[in-house]
């Protein structure tokens, strides 16, 4: 264990005010803040900043300007683009003034729907420096669910292309943004359209402008001082329920928690290229392509491609190396992808990985033989980090920057100083060391967790009611001998399908709505590429149906309904599902058998001959 992050750890406990006050320094501030954190105001109140300030212009006036922001690696279309921070600063500032232009104000949501191109996260900076609030949809989401998001964050304008690049398929998505804003209650009387060359989209004249005539019109604008508390983004998450969570993220503590994470977690210096290779769709994008980088004063690399196919499994090492990436942080399913194509490391021996220092991994548990796999093949600490879009950076972690070296496969390091951990029993007793417990966290909760749930007050205090005075992170771990945090899975519903985080009772929510449903569950399986998949156990209603068709059909809702990144391709049409005498489904011995796993017949069973017909569906499959 290293000296610093020891101290680190000790300072941020025991003189927490001192500990992010000082941490706030690397942030420009307007007004400085005079507190740290205040009980029922927040992180930083009473500062005044911009998120846009710190993340592009104040490296142009430190005399940065002609120093490397953004690197747009897009194999897909075969286009390799370059921003320093002075052309970046335009570009943000323009765009910025076009969005000012619809009438969007401080406060006022942007919602973006875009691929990985740069004006996604242009767009996204335009947004912080005029103070209004972006929230960014995942491409992989359909139509309906952008249209809750739509009636949820109730924006003054979209922002949108005309289509994604998804490996060798171009997927339009002005079709699904007119679905979208059609079946939405909330009206947005603009709409702007990036048109790109692969897909030209129809406008809807009087609602949608072109984006490159649109921006050659517009003037620059400055950054708009914000109060710390005020809202960065909203960023919707799978919850247990079929709405989605809109979590809300603030200036002042996200900026300074993830300025903090850049040099202490990931040891990165300014000047030094940082790539996250994830979607700004997720939290990943948001807090390691979008802002981390560019508010540490590094460069950030967007990659629009996959990492297999794209033109092959040596696409990572070759950007990494063209690039000289210094931190590559991506989810295990990529590299479990990359080692299916490239089992003995052919491409990373050809081509090496440059000056790479550490390989980082996150949004599902990484397996050890994954991270064996990679160690053995890059020579380079690969380090799993854990942590989630409500908390916004990584609350799990060996704090590379901090000198921490400890790793073991399996676990996901030890707490990051600011978070306080614990893992207890469903009483909120602390279990013993390598008993399984619910990993809740004390509060207040760190700089950069959210604050809120845009929307849904009652949903963001459940959160904190399940353990009185802690935060419920919804996730169930260990602590081993030596200290390092093992994260297992959930205690919920949420599952992790390629590192994307989806509900399965949404999902459930779907397939009943299937008007020869009578019942059904939905369960996450284990999956050698995707880490999890869903399932569904249907039983359908008495009459006529054709089993091959009915599957088909459910699995076609899912994906209109949802969307493709859902990835249910299993649906298994069953007599009866197997429930507790009180009528709960027994989804844990479901997925204990799907996993091929063999069961004792649950004590509490109603009815041990709907188990035992799975059981035998299982077995028909191996
Ligand atoms: N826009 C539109 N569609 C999308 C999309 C997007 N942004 N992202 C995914 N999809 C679609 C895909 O095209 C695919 O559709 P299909 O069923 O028609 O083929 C479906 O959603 C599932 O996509 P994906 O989960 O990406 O699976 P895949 O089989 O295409 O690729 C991997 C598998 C492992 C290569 C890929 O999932 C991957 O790169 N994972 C890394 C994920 C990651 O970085 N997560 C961020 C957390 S850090
Ligand atoms: P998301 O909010 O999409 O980032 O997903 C967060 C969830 O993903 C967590 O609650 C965990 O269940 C899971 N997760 C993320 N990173 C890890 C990790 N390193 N190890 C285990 N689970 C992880």
């Amino acid at each position: 264990m290293s000296q610093a992050y020891l101290d680190a750890q000790m300072r941020s406990q025991d003189d927490r005010e001192a500990y992010w006050l000082d941490a706030a320094q690397a942030i420009e501030w307007q007004v400085p803040p005079v507190r740290a954190w205040s009980e029922g105001e927040g992180w930083f109140a009473g500062g005044l900043m911009n998120t846009c300030h710190n993340a592009v212009d104040r490296h142009v006036a430190a005399g940065r300007g002609d120093d490397l922001a953004l690197i747009y690696e897009s194999p897909v279309t075969d286009t390799h683009l370059t921003f320093s921070f002075a052309e970046l600063q335009d570009a943000v500032a323009r765009t910025a003034g076009m969005i000012a232009d619809q009438g969007v104000g401080k406060g006022d949501r942007v919602i973006l729907y875009m691929p990985m191109v740069p004006q996604a996260v242009i767009a996204m900076l335009a947004c912080a420096r005029i103070g209004a609030i972006h929230s960014v949809v995942f491409g992989g989401f359909a139509a309906p669910e952008l249209a809750k998001r739509i009636d949820d964050a109730t924006p003054t304008l979209l922002m949108t292309a005309s289509c994604g690049i998804e490996g060798s398929k171009v997927i339009p998505y002005k079709p699904l943004v007119d679905k979208a804003l059609q079946m939405a209650i909330h009206r947005i009387e603009r709409v702007i359209l990036l048109q790109r060359p692969q897909a030209i989209a129809p406008m809807q004249e009087g609602r949608d402008l072109d984006w490159a005539d649109t921006l050659a019109e517009a003037q620059p604008v400055d950054c708009v001082p914000v109060e710390a508390t005020h809202p960065l983004y909203i960023l919707y998450t799978s919850g247990t329920t079929g709405t989605p969570k809109g979590v809300v993220r603030q200036n002042g503590g996200h900026a300074v928690a993830i300025a903090w994470s850049m040099a202490h977690i990931y040891g990165i210096r300014p000047g030094e290229v940082f790539w996250a290779a994830s979607d700004v769709g997720w939290v990943v994008g948001h807090s390691y392509i979008a802002y981390g980088p560019l508010l540490a004063g590094a460069t950030t690399l967007l990659f629009e491609g996959k990492p297999v196919g794209t033109p092959d499994a040596g696409t990572f090492w070759r950007t990494i190396v063209r690039n000289n990436v210094r931190i590559f942080f991506t989810a295990p399913t990529a590299i479990r992808a990359v080692r299916k194509e490239d089992p003995e490391g052919d491409y990373i021996r050809q081509i090496g990985t440059g000056n790479l220092r550490a390989l980082f991994l996150a949004g599902e548990r990484a397996d050890p033989d994954t991270i064996h796999w990679a160690e053995a093949q890059l020579n380079l600490p690969v380090i799993d980090h854990w942590w989630q879009t409500e908390l916004g950076w990584p609350a799990l972690a060996t704090c590379f920057g901090l000198g921490d070296t400890r790793r073991k496969a399996g676990s996901a390091g030890f707490p990051v100083p600011g978070y306080g951990f614990r893992v207890v029993d469903d009483g909120g007793v602390d279990v013993a060391p390598g008993e399984t417990g619910n990993v809740v966290m004390t509060l207040p909760l760190p700089p950069g967790c959210y604050a809120g749930l845009w929307n849904n007050e009652a949903g963001f205090a459940k959160a904190f009611a399940g353990f009185p005075g802690h935060y419920e992170t919804g996730d169930a771990g260990h602590v081993d001998a030596d200290g390092f945090v093992n994260i297992m899975g959930r205690t919920d519903d949420i599952i992790n399908v390629a590192g994307h985080r989806l509900s399965t009772g949404q999902m459930e929510q779907i397939v009943a709505c299937h008007p020869l449903v009578s019942e059904c569950a939905v369960i996450g399986v284990d999956d050698a590429l995707k880490g999890m998949v869903p399932m569904a156990f249907v039983v359908a209603r008495t009459g006529e149906w054709d089993a091959a068709a009915l599957g088909a059909e459910i699995i076609k809702a899912v994906r209109d309904e949802l969307g493709p990144v859902a990835a249910l391709k299993d649906v298994h049409i069953v007599g009866a599902l197997p429930k507790t005498r009180s009528g709960k489904i027994l989804r844990a011995a479901l997925r204990q058998v799907a996993a091929g796993e063999t069961i004792a017949m649950p004590a509490t069973i109603e009815s041990p001959a709907a188990l035992e017909a799975i059981m035998e569906i299982f077995a028909k499959v191996e």
